[in-house]
Order: structure tokens, then sequence, then C-alpha cells
């Protein structure tokens, strides 16, 4: 049977991680990046490759550098000749101060990571998808891009772009067959969310019907959902997956 090949953003750590294992779980070919953990990724390539489920490729590649992401494409065609789906998970949170606290340089470093990975990627792969007429497209934004954060005013812009960058790629590549969606985690125990203080969680969490963080592996099923089984009717949505915390 033909496999489902995925290429997954950031896969070496995290929610990326957990989407890489779940879409092999389903019998996918993953091809996953990483900025600069060759170990994490070395583990991630061995866990799926022993799975004897699906293959996996692993690929050191900035997201946020067009030049990098072009040559990508080209070992891609190399590796496997095409893409079934793409999740733009990878992003920084940044260093958490105030907005006039934070540097000019610092706070458009997280702008140019957290939308440049999402554009760079659909720049330069989308016409691989376009001339089969198929293709899934699943971008990783986040609770904070709809509500705002204080303390991560880049982070929270640079989600809010990628769901309207999201809505309008929709708009123009639905009738190729391409769908265009993102999937808006809540508060996630990764990496990302192990240094804030426990008080500070605490306080978010206090009054969410749940009380607890998502796991990566709650994220991870539903992106495999969306890729795998959702109906192809459901195009430029962004779907939250956050234990109620932005209901509360
Ligand atoms: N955790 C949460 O609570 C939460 C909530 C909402 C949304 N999200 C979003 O979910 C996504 C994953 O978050 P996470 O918590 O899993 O983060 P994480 O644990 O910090 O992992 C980040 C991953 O992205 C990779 N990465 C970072 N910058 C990159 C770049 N420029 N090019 C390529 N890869 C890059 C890292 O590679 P290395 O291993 O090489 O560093 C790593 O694999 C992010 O887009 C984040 O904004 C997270």
């Amino acid at each position: 049977m033909k496999k489902t090949i995925v290429l997954v953003t950031g896969g070496s750590r995290g929610i990326g991680r957990s989407i890489c294992l779940s879409l092999a779980e389903h019998g996918c070919t993953i091809l996953f990046t990483y900025l600069s953990n060759e170990s994490k990724a070395q583990e991630l390539r061995d866990e799926i490759n022993q799975m004897g489920r699906g293959e996996a490729y692993g690929y050191r590649c900035d997201m946020s550098q067009l030049p990098e992401v072009l040559d990508l494409a080209k070992r891609i065609k190399r590796d496997v000749g095409y893409l079934d789906a793409i999740v733009n998970n990878a992003g920084i949170v940044g260093d958490g101060k105030p907005f006039l606290f934070a540097t000019d340089e610092h706070w458009w470093h997280v702008i140019r990571t957290n939308v440049g990975s999402v554009t760079n990627t659909c720049r330069v792969l989308l016409p691989m998808m376009i001339s089969r007429k198929a293709g899934r497209i699943i971008n990783i934004t986040s609770l904070s891009g709809q509500k705002g954060n204080a303390g991560q005013s880049a982070y929270s812009a640079s989600k809010a772009a990628v769901v309207t960058f999201s809505r309008s790629l929709a708009k123009e590549v639905g009738r190729f067959g391409i769908t265009v969606n993102c999937i808006s985690p809540g508060l996630i125990d990764t990496d990302m969310t192990r240094d804030i203080s426990n008080e500070y969680v605490a306080n978010r969490l206090v009054w969410s019907p749940l009380k607890r963080k998502g796991g990566a592996d709650e994220v991870a099923n539903f992106v495999t959902y969306m890729i795998c089984d959702a109906p192809g009717y459901i195009i430029g949505q962004e779907l939250t997956i956050d234990g109620g915390l932005g209901v509360s």
C-alpha cells in the first residue's frame, strides 16, 4: 500500500517528536527537521525505524532561513520524491520579557522564526503538492495567538499571523485539492513550558476545567487524525486543543 509521506518541522523534541511517533504508528513515512539537537534527532530516527512501521529521515535545517529550506526541498526530492502532508511545528517562544524590555533584534527573531518557518516551507514545497493536486498542511499555532500573553508579545503576534496566513493560503490552494488548517494548543508539557514557574502555571490553570497541562501525545493524536482520517472538507480552520483553558 502507498505510504503517506509527511514532513514535520521541529520534530526532534516536544510536540513535534510526538507527532512523528504518532504518524509513524499509523504507517506514515516521516521526514522531520531539527535545528541543532543532533542526538535527539538520531534517537527519534532510530526509534521510528525500530518500530518497523514507518521509515524516518531527519534533516538539520533552520526553517527560518529560505536558502536552507530550498536545500531541504532538494534532499526531500532525492530521498522520497514527493510529500503528502506538511506539519509546520517548529517554533520558539522567546525569552519572556515584556515588550519594552525585549530588544528589537530579539522581537524580530521570534517573528522571523515562527512566521518565516511556515512561509518558507509553503513557498518552497507547495508547488510539489499543487502539481500532484493533493496535500494537507497543518500549522501549529497557539492559544497565545488568540488571547495574547504578557511577556509573549512577539510569540503571540507571530502565531496570530500564522492563522491569517493559513486562512488566506487555504483560499488560494483549496481548488488544487490542498487543505490548510491550524491546530492551536494551550499549555502543553514540553521543554518549552518546563522552565515556567509552578506558580505561573497554577495561576493559569486554576479556572480551567481540567486543571492540568496537556500531553504532547494528545496534540499529536489530533494532528494524525487531521492528516490521515479527517474529511477534506475542513479548510482554513484554527482548531484549539487546550483542555478548556481558552474558554475559562
Ligand atoms: N509547549 C506548549 O505549551 C505549546 C503551546 C502552544 C503552541 N506550541 C507550539 O508547538 C510547537 C512545538 O512546541 P514545543 O513545546 O514542542 O517546543 P520545543 O519542545 O521547544 O521543541 C521545539 C522544536 O523545534 C525545533 N526548532 C526550533 N527552532 C527551529 C528552527 N528555526 N528550525 C528548525 N527547527 C527548529 C527544535 O529543534 P532542536 O531540538 O534542534 O532545538 C525542536 O525540535 C511550537 O510551534 C510552539 O509554538 C507549544
